[in-house]
């Protein structure tokens, strides 16, 4: 099977049934999605496929064929998606452990709602857990990128119009 990461194409001899999380982190070595439940409970896989928030734990790599998988590793070409700086700023995680997955789920809200009133914060972003209870920082954090991420996604398509 042929599965699409972050833009690079990888050639996998899997079964098909291997959950897409197993065949990111021990196949690809891609360790930034992480384990958590297993179970489709904590969030902690969650990447993008076709730019919406999944569960990769509960996700067959045969899903993945033919549609564009986008995991932290990716999420920006420099590490300055306005979340990642909002992160940074606010000073969000504590063990980290949970972070790669809220930072993906926030994502994908983003993308699809700029400014997000605080029910659509809450309900996009209710199904990832966090131990540390860091969870009034993320929303903080969420609020402080949603009032660039127009911009941000404007300028990223800006730049993408220029070099195609
Ligand atoms: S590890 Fe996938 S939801 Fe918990
Ligand atoms: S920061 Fe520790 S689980 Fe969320």
């Amino acid at each position: 099977m042929q599965i699409t990461v972050n833009g690079s194409t990888h050639q996998l001899d899997v079964d098909e049934d291997m959950p897409l999380l197993w065949a990111l982190r021990d196949e690809l070595n891609m360790t930034g999605t992480k384990f958590g439940c297993g179970k489709g409970l904590c969030g902690a896989c969650t990447i993008h496929l076709d730019g919406q928030a999944v569960r990769s734990c509960l996700t067959p790599v045969s899903a993945a064929v033919g549609k564009s998988i986008t995991t932290i590793e990716g999420l920006s070409k420099d590490g300055k998606h306005p979340l990642q700086k909002a992160w940074i700023e606010h000073g969000v995680p504590q063990c980290g452990y949970c972070q790669c997955g809220q930072i993906m789920s926030a994502a994908a809200l983003l993308a699809r709602n700029a400014s997000p009133s605080d029910t659509e914060i809450d309900n996009a972003m209710s199904g990832n857990l966090c131990r540390c209870g860091t969870y009034p920082r993320i929303k903080i954090a969420i609020k402080s990128a949603a009032s660039q991420s127009a911009a941000f996604y404007n300028a990223d398509r800006t730049a993408e119009e220029a070099t195609s």
